[in-house]
């Protein structure tokens, strides 16, 4: 019998992470045979573990923070939306080559037309943050065609180098969180607010009984961030189901299969 193909997500914090069992269900649906664990990198280590893991017959690697800057930087050839994002969650080694791919936007986008059942075409929708997790997921807006993109950061020059970055692709506006007036049909915490349990000063007005709230961030309860727009009437989700559905496209990327996503959803979200 050969050894099954080997897969890890590296990350610092890593042992949180939900990506092995997610790549453990896509397996057993898709009749794959493969191993996919954790692999915890020193902050300062990340290409020695990368090559490491490489070298040793690794077949792919997931990157999650904070390393997808780093992952961009020592891919040898890049997915064109990956050199949008300019961040890389997924590498996949093939002979001496580096691929490095980005799945996040896609994840998000799939996660929010639907799963959620929300249409992004002619929508008004708000990003909130200007850091690498917003970054990542402006081409694959605009791709949608919104009425409006907004991104309203903390600091406002972020938000406008992001604009500038992107000026080529389409409209982009830029907001302080309190000159913000206007309502949206999808609001995005982009922000790593919710990390220290914070949440980005959006005002109340921004929400309708009709407006997607979504935080990028996943874990056991819902962010203040979420909260906040469920207490102002907004439909609430977590990032969980964008998670998922990145895994996906890695999976795709590295297998060549589409696994189901709801199942694998149902499962683990039901999981204590
Ligand atoms: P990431 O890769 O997760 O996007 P990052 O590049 O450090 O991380 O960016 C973090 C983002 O969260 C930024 O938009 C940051 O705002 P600033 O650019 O003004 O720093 C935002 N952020 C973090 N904590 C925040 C808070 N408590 N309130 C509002 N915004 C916050």
């Amino acid at each position: 019998m050969t050894a099954p193909d080997r897969y890890a997500v590296i990350g610092n914090p890593i042992a949180h992470s939900k990506s092995p069992d997610i790549h453990a269900l896509f397996a057993a649906q898709t009749g794959q045979v493969i191993e996919y664990r954790h692999l915890f990198s020193e902050l300062d280590a990340f290409e020695k573990t990368v090559r490491h893991f490489a070298a040793e017959g690794g077949k792919g690697l997931n990157v999650t923070v904070p390393f997808k800057t780093e992952a961009w930087e020592l891919a040898t050839e890049l997915t064109p939306r990956a050199k949008a994002a300019g961040a890389v969650n997924t590498l996949k080694f093939e002979n001496s080559a580096i691929i490095g791919d980005n799945t996040d936007g896609k994840g998000l986008m799939v996660d929010i037309i639907h799963n959620a059942g929300y249409p992004i075409t002619g929508k008004r929708v708000l990003l909130l943050g200007a850091g690498g997790a917003a970054r990542g997921v402006i081409m694959p807006l605009l791709d949608q065609n919104p009425s409006r993109l907004v991104i309203a950061n903390r600091t406002l020059e972020r938000a406008q180098e992001l604009a500038d970055y992107f000026s080529d692709a389409g409209k982009i506006e830029v907001y302080g969180f309190a000159a913000l007036e206007d309502e949206f049909d999808i609001v995005i915490n982009a922000t790593s607010a919710g990390l220290d349990d914070a949440m980005p000063p959006v005002p109340a007005r921004v929400f309708t009984g009709k407006t997607l709230a979504l935080d990028m961030v996943y874990g056991d309860r819902l962010t203040a961030f979420l909260d906040f727009a469920k207490e102002h009437g907004a439909e609430v989700r977590d990032g969980f189901g964008m998670l998922v559905e990145q895994a996906a496209e890695s999976f795709y990327l590295w297998r060549g299969m589409h696994p189901d996503t709801g199942p694998v959803f149902s499962t683990l979200r039901a999981k204590p």
